[in-house]
């Protein structure tokens, strides 16, 4: 779902399909592109007939699930055939005992993507506004459109930096969300904490913040806050958080927000009753207590994302610091050609150009065998491309 973009959105016109009777769809439809996913690995495989592909290209776990969340899946297995539990009981209250929040400050969804489309639902009428930065993930977008509301993307600033003052200039008596995503997908850069606060202090009140930290535990920087300590000490912002990164479950699709309880009885008041299946409901139970499993991936992040930076380096190739676990890197005019050409060797990794940048492809940081054969790759590529 990562893949999600703008750009990549065709309009809803399905050649040689013509409209029959019935209802018109709602006008909003106009506005919005179906959901083009990026290149899987099976496809490059079938595409290029090879053996070995590596993708790095959609910020998942390269060590896989976690292996308690493997084990409580196989446990759940023989009551599939019940309803999954409409509230997620047991996992919002062990959320709520790690972070020292009352259960009823938590809401589970179907992957952080379905709680933007809920925050979206709760929230906007026809003609309100949602305030976000540029390059940013596309849901925000998505939700907003949905609802027939409008957009104001505010640019980065220099180096890709989150300023709360330039998006604190987009708000307006319209803004009813504004959406900060941090670490920021696709630069991976973060709002610092002492921003984050001063943004907090400055929106009006009907002006909800909802800080997307689905990469928070990936970020180290002494001044990065994932929103948590702000809502223990009663603040009034959602933070939306992912099972697909740190925890390895993208494929079974769990994420969870936390928030005020009155926003999130709002939220809970749109959402159908069994959005979480019952098996991701254990996966994501059993993850958050895989300590050991979140230690491994953490250390191979921080220890990959040097090594690729610094292969970068190696490599004459600019990249941009991140917080993340993944990062961009600069290849100007050729970067297309060295996209196309890393797929041709078997490396997904993903092309920045729909985030408006064409000259950047945006890299997850893998294992070290990964990063080593994309460097080797890229070493190729780039001498090909001289
Ligand atoms: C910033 C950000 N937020 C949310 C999501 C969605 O996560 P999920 O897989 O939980 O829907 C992604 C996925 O890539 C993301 O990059």
């Amino acid at each position: 779902m990562e893949n999600r973009q703008s750009f990549s959105r065709q309009a809803f016109h399905l050649p040689g399909v013509r409209a029959a009777s019935g209802p018109s769809p709602r006008a909003a439809l106009a506005g919005m592109q179906p959901y083009a996913p990026g290149r899987s690995i099976s496809d490059i495989r079938a595409e290029f007939g090879l053996e070995r592909v590596v993708k790095l290209a959609s910020n998942e776990n390269p060590l896989g699930p976690s292996p308690l969340a493997l084990q409580a899946v196989r446990d759940a297995l023989p009551d599939m055939h019940r309803y999954p539990d409409d509230r997620a009981v047991p996992l919002r209250s062990r959320l709520a005992e790690k972070l020292s929040l009352q259960a009823c400050q938590f809401i589970v969804a179907n992957g952080a993507d379905e709680l933007i489309t809920l925050i979206c639902e709760a929230y906007l009428e026809p003609g309100d506004r949602i305030a976000t930065f540029a390059p940013t993930f596309s849901e925000y977008g998505f939700g907003a459109r949905l609802m027939n509301a409008e957009i104001v993307a505010v640019p980065l600033a220099d180096s890709f930096a989150l300023r709360a003052d330039d998006l604190l200039a987009a708000v307006d008596a319209r803004t009813k969300l504004v959406f900060v995503c941090s670490p920021n997908n696709p630069t991976g850069t973060y709002l610092p904490k002492a921003e984050l606060e001063y943004l907090l202090s400055r929106l009006p009140n009907g002006c909800l913040l909802v800080l997307d930290a689905a990469y928070s535990h990936f970020a180290d920087a002494q001044d990065y806050a994932d929103g948590f300590e702000l809502l223990r000490a009663g603040a009034r912002l959602v933070v939306l958080q992912t099972f697909s990164k740190a925890y390895g479950l993208a494929g079974i699709r769990a994420g969870f927000a936390a928030g005020p309880a009155d926003v999130v009885a709002h939220l809970l008041a749109v959402k159908e009753p069994f959005n979480v299946n019952a098996l991701a409901q254990v996966a994501a139970r059993a993850a958050l207590d895989d300590e050991a499993h979140l230690k491994a991936t953490l250390r191979t992040n921080a220890v990959g994302r040097d090594r690729l930076r610094e292969g970068l380096d190696r490599l004459g190739v600019r990249s941009v610091k991140s917080q993340s676990n993944f990062m961009l890197a600069h290849f100007g005019a050729r970067a297309s050609f060295v996209y196309e050409q890393l797929l041709r060797r078997g490396v997904i990794v993903r092309d920045a150009a729909g985030w408006g940048l064409p000259e950047w492809l945006r890299v997850s940081v893998g294992t070290a065998e990964e990063i080593d054969l994309l460097l080797a790759c890229l070493t190729d590529v780039l001498r090909s491309a001289d």
